[in-house]
């Protein structure tokens, strides 16, 4: 949550901070702004509320020059998004800026105490009081040393006396030319470019510049000039790092030709889906090969209970997961929200296995779940999407998802890129335990047959379009699928409610009776996840429940299944697959209707209203 990009070099900052904004909007797009300094007696700030464009548009008129500078894309904790809330944050002097991601949890007492000691506050935010904060200890240390190293021991005091989480980034007018970044739970990466270096909350905002990046860990602290950088411990003791070569270019977090990047991930899928499972099939043992599990075949085979860790969307990938683990492995699998993991103490023995499930790798809470099985001595096992992120860098093995780039705010490829990782997985221990080679390689040709078959389901997006203009004016919608399905009934739910802002809720269809036909009339329709499997039988009666109460019912099935036309009102076909790898194709059609309905009502499907890409907030 929150973006920042930093820069440093010979170059005019302003584009190249807006650039980086533009690419982190998905981080928070409440409010945004810059401050430069460029040799003269003030630096040069500019910040306004709403979209990066209004601060574009109010650059044009009030330009901002200078070869080093901050600024940041906002998704508000503390204080509305206004101009004054937006960041950069200056100290009681003026002269020092600063911008910050995260939460400075002991804000209130230290602005008292700066208020008692005549500060005056511009702004509500918890950051304001940090750059105060900052900008007393520099004073503090009035005489001693360099600007520079003046700010870096300001910057060593002030940290010191703070709680919370932060990725920030500073700088002072008497220190031209230099930066200084720390973080604490919030993302930073270090971009090294050719007499120019970088600062940002994420890659993707510099990769346009630079592919060389270093992945800050927690409580380190990086000071930069055009030419030079040097990472240490925020105590002052060495720091450990390491320089990567970031995978992906910059055009894979282009638009492209699509209009939006929610479509493009959509439309992704085919490739993103192959990525996840290339190099990674056996057929000789009719299994898959996980490597970076890091675990030997016999410590795979000691396993016997797996806990699973997500929110929102991979939350709903875990729990396909937990069904393909169960019923390919046998192995009794939990999916936990990883905030409740966090906080409720479950009981964990030696062979239990704990995955942590994130497409961005730096979800606060999923990374606090790690870190406390962690510290109970469990190994913990990531399964992510970020190359070089909090979550890949501190899990003890795991699964890369190879999705490339997911800047749409709602997750579409990351979705299906979790479950066919989990579908490895689970072929995987499955093969070691109750599944014989014939299983395995049915589940093999049926994995590599995925990309092709959503291509084909990719081939309905009008007609699915022409589905969801029917019911622009309902006022919410049911999605209701069995077993595999649940989870993607879930799933289509939360896209349709996070981009369209109308109630959704998913259910297990069974369950309509217990209470939820309540909600059934005729301007409520239930969407169907009803592949042809051993519950398809059921789905109908329970679709004809809904159809009974006159209930619309949008109706998704495995192409054949004819008899679906006589009951539903609208059918969308999907080719069969294994009833286990359903919701990989289920799943490709709620997106589009999601998709196609709020495009229809004109909302912003790639910056939904009050959501943030990645979650660095509890
Ligand atoms: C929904 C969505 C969120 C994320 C959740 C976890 O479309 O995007 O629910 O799935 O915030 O994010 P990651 O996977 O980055 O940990």
């Amino acid at each position: 949550m929150c973006g920042i990009v930093g820069y440093v070099g010979t170059r005019e900052a302003t584009p190249i901070l807006l650039e980086g904004l533009k690419k982190l909007e998905d981080r928070g797009y409440d409010s945004a702004g810059i401050a430069l300094i460029n040799g003269g007696d003030a630096i040069e700030l500019r910040k306004k509320s709403g979209r990066l464009d209004n601060l574009r548009r109010h650059l044009v008129n009030d330009p901002a020059r200078g070869a080093c500078g901050i600024s940041h894309t906002r998704w508000a904790t503390h204080g509305p998004p206004t101009d004054e809330n937006a960041h950069p944050h200056t100290d009681q002097s003026g002269l020092l800026a600063r911008v910050h991601n995260g939460v400075i949890e002991n804000y209130q007492p230290l602005r008292d105490g700066m208020l008692a000691r005549g500060h005056t506050f511009k702004s509500q935010t918890d950051t304001e009081v940090l750059a105060h904060l900052i900008g007393e200890c520099y004073e503090a240390e009035a005489g001693a040393g360099t600007p520079e190293t003046r700010l870096i021991a300001a910057v060593r005091k002030a940290l010191g006396q703070i709680t919370g989480a932060y990725g920030i980034a500073v700088m002072h007018l008497d220190a031209p030319g230099f930066l200084v970044g720390a973080r604490l739970g919030s993302p930073l990466v270090v971009g090294l470019g050719k007499n120019e270096n970088f600062l940002a909350s994420d890659v993707t905002a510099i990769i346009s510049h630079t592919s060389r990046a270093i992945y800050l860990n927690d409580h380190d602290l990086v000071y930069l000039t055009a030419s030079d950088f040097n990472i240490e411990n925020i105590e002052g003791g060495t720091a450990a790092y390491e320089v990567s070569q970031v995978e992906f270019t910059a055009e894979a977090a282009e638009l492209g030709d699509y209009p939006h990047f929610m479509l493009k991930e959509i439309f992704e899928q085919p490739v993103s889906i192959e990525n996840a499972f290339r190099g990674r099939l056996s057929d000789e043992e009719a299994s898959a090969k996980l490597g970076g599990l890091n675990l030997s075949p016999s410590e795979l085979r000691d396993i016997d209970r797996i806990v699973l860790c997500g929110c929102g969307t991979a939350f709903h990938a875990a729990m396909v997961g937990e069904y393909l683990i169960e019923t390919l492995a046998r192995i009794p699998t939990e999916v936990e929200i990883s905030s409740e993991f966090r906080y409720r103490n479950l009981p964990l023995d030696k062979n239990t296995l704990v995955f942590t499930i994130s497409q961005s790798g730096e979800t606060i809470d999923t990374l606090a779940a790690l870190r406390e099985a962690r510290r109970k001595g469990h190994r913990v096992l990531g399964l992510v999407n970020s190359v070089g992120s909090t979550i890949a860098r501190e899990s003890d093995g795991g699964v890369y998802l190879h999705a490339g780039p997911e800047i749409g705010v709602a997750a579409t490829k990351s979705f299906t890129s979790q479950v066919t990782t989990l579908a490895l997985l689970a072929l995987l221990l499955g093969r070691m335990r109750h599944l014989s080679l014939a299983e395995g390689r049915t589940i093999l040709e049926e994995i590599r047959a995925l990309p092709d078959k959503v291509r084909q389901i990719l081939t309905l997006s009008d007609h699915i379009k022409r589905i969801a203009e029917c019911y622009l004016d309902c006022p919410g919608m049911l999605y209701l699928g069995r077993q595999f399905n649940y989870p993607t009934a879930l799933e289509g739910a939360l896209k349709m409610k996070e981009i369209s802002y109308i109630y959704a809720s998913g259910h297990a269809s069974a369950e309509l009776k217990h209470g939820i036909i309540a909600l059934v009339s005729e301007t409520c329709p239930s969407v169907f996840i009803a592949p042809k499997d051993t519950l398809l039988e059921k789905n109908i009666s329970n679709i004809e429940e809904v159809k009974a109460r006159k209930g619309p019912v949008i109706a998704i099935t495995t192409e054949g299944c004819t008899e679906m036309e006589r009951i539903a009102d609208h059918v969308i076909y999907i080719p069969p697959t294994l009833e286990c790898l359903s919701p990989l194709l289920a799943v490709i059609p709620l997106q589009l209707l999601s998709y196609h309905f709020a495009v229809a009502k004109g909302c912003d499907v790639d910056k939904p209203r009050n959501l943030a890409k990645s979650v660095t907030v509890e």
